[in-house]
């Protein structure tokens, strides 16, 4: 299965999908990686794996719709069956959505349907919340609104900041990600409606 990964960042959540599609019997690999950002580290972890990388920096495009065109041309350059979103801090139109629907992964930094958007680890703090978490999910229209697909869930420490909290999430972000992609790549996961499928059960 090929796929395509989409950063802005530091790239850890990639990072994780490298190393398992690394693994030799893994059923996936990582075609390309593109970054909207030319000084995203993620890049040279990809260079390091010897991967192609390519920059769309969203600058260069008068408007979203410019933008996402020319992203899908360079996605669709590698002809692949899933594109993940790995830290990609830009909201996609509904054009580029619906082109990949029922191949594009997110993950997302929260227990969703809560703390859609941004900052959600201070939140969770500002609340409250005694659990937090992280999501993956597949892509719709609504930004964070897709069909959940997996979830890992961490205590909140009394101490806790929204540092200390997003790194004890991030550690479970590492093992869900490639997680997801190895059922993806598997042919054990869709996306039916509204609903994530796995082997034909809805999750
Ligand atoms: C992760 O926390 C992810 O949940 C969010 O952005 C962050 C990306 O980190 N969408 P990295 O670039 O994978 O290190």
């Amino acid at each position: 299965c090929r796929v395509v990964v989409l950063i802005s960042g530091s790239g850890t959540n990639l990072q994780s999908i490298i190393d398992a599609a690394a693994d030799s019997d893994a059923p996936f690999e990582v075609s390309a990686v593109v970054s909207n950002k030319p000084e995203a580290f993620g890049l040279t972890r990809a260079s390091k794996a010897g991967i192609e990388t390519a920059v769309v920096n969203h600058r260069d495009y008068l408007d979203r719709e410019g933008f996402d065109t020319a992203l899908i041309e360079t996605i669709d350059r590698h002809d692949p069956e899933l594109v993940v979103l790995a830290g990609f801090m830009r909201i996609l139109t509904p054009g580029f959505v619906r082109h990949y629907s029922g191949r594009l992964l997110n993950i997302h930094p929260s227990l969703l349907p809560k703390y859609q958007g941004l900052h959600t680890h201070r939140r969770a703090l500002e609340a409250g919340d005694r659990e937090h978490g992280a999501t993956v999910h597949f892509v719709t229209e609504e930004l964070d609104g897709g069909p959940p697909i997996v979830q890992a869930v961490v205590p909140i420490e009394s101490d806790d900041t929204p540092d200390t909290l997003a790194k004890r999430v991030q550690v479970q972000e590492h093992i869900i990600y490639p997680m997801a992609v190895q059922w993806f790549a598997e042919g054990r996961l869709s996306m039916n409606g509204d609903r994530a499928e796995l082997d034909g059960h809805p999750l």
